[in-house]
């Protein structure tokens, strides 16, 4: 794996490049990021990943200072899944003066996620763009389990016009049902032990609509009970229309149950589609 620092460096590196795969990560990689990469490496026989925890899409009082920064272990992992180039600027590469140029998204940026953290989806946009347009992929690889991330760059990729396949990654579980995600290691041991409280509440949701119980505020407000009983704080849990992410309607065809909750200091996002 060569590992690029520049913007320069990257573009000649790529030059002449068929087809290329592109997974984007803050780093702190876990086995859900290298499911991305292999998904990655189905689709284009490049595959470039890249490393950058971008202080644009971290509020005020949020993590970005103690987001935890791996780089030597992410190195030998993505190395292990024979990803062949790692793109990892640094601040002043990507950001050489303050970026006044910013992504404007949809008004669903602002509800669920968008709602708890005003600006972020806007800071996350703004860095996949930029990054987009350096690595000009064909493919671009995002998780489920950011599912309105994936909603919202999947928007920008097909208003802007961007000549890129968006590819949807499973979410990657422990054996207990916990999403797998860099903030788990946030958690005290006690703290982990109940962290799977939430995909519980997400399955259970999920099995009750399934079996003909469509009241979507009541199961909203079951699960809420549920966690906030038991010490979490709920930011929110709600089913959703998939395709739009809006309140579900008439025309609804897929839903998504999705909760996002503060277990101690550590916030923690999952959904399930149903
Ligand atoms: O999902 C993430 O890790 C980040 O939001 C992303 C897409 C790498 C942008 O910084």
């Amino acid at each position: 794996m060569e590992t690029v620092e520049t913007i320069c460096a990257l573009r000649e590196r790529l030059r002449g490049e068929k087809a290329i795969s592109f997974v984007p990560t803050m780093g702190n990689l876990h086995e859900g990021h290298l499911e991305l990469t292999r998904l990655a490496r189905r689709h284009a026989g490049c595959v470039v990943a890249s490393l950058f925890v971008n202080r644009l899409q971290f509020g005020i009082g949020e993590d970005f200072d103690r987001y935890p920064r791996t780089f030597g272990e992410d190195c030998e992992k993505l190395e292990r899944e024979s990803v062949d180039i790692l793109f990892a600027p640094n601040e002043s590469e990507l950001y050489p003066v303050p970026q006044e140029v910013t992504v404007s998204l949809p008004k669903i940026a602002e509800a669920l996620c968008g709602a708890h953290r005003p600006g972020h989806f806007r800071g996350m946009a703004t860095v996949v763009l930029k990054l987009f347009n350096i690595v000009q992929p064909d493919f671009a690889v995002f998780g489920k389990k950011d599912y309105q991330q994936l909603h919202l760059v999947s928007k920008m990729v097909e208003q802007l016009d961007l000549p890129i396949t968006v590819v949807a990654g499973e979410t990657v579980r422990e054996a207990d049902g916990l999403a797998m995600s860099s903030r788990n290691r946030y958690l005290s041991e006690a703290e982990r032990r109940e962290a799977n409280r939430l995909y519980f509440n997400l399955e259970k949701t999920r099995l009750a609509w399934l079996s003909g119980k469509t009241d979507c505020r009541s199961l909203e407000r079951e699960a809420k009970n549920d966690l906030e009983k038991r010490g979490w704080q709920v930011d929110y849990f709600e089913i959703r229309d998939a395709q739009s992410l809006e309140r579900p309607g008439p025309s609804t065809a897929r839903f998504v149950v999705l909760g996002a909750a503060r277990l101690g200091k550590t916030r923690l996002i999952d959904n399930l589609e149903i």
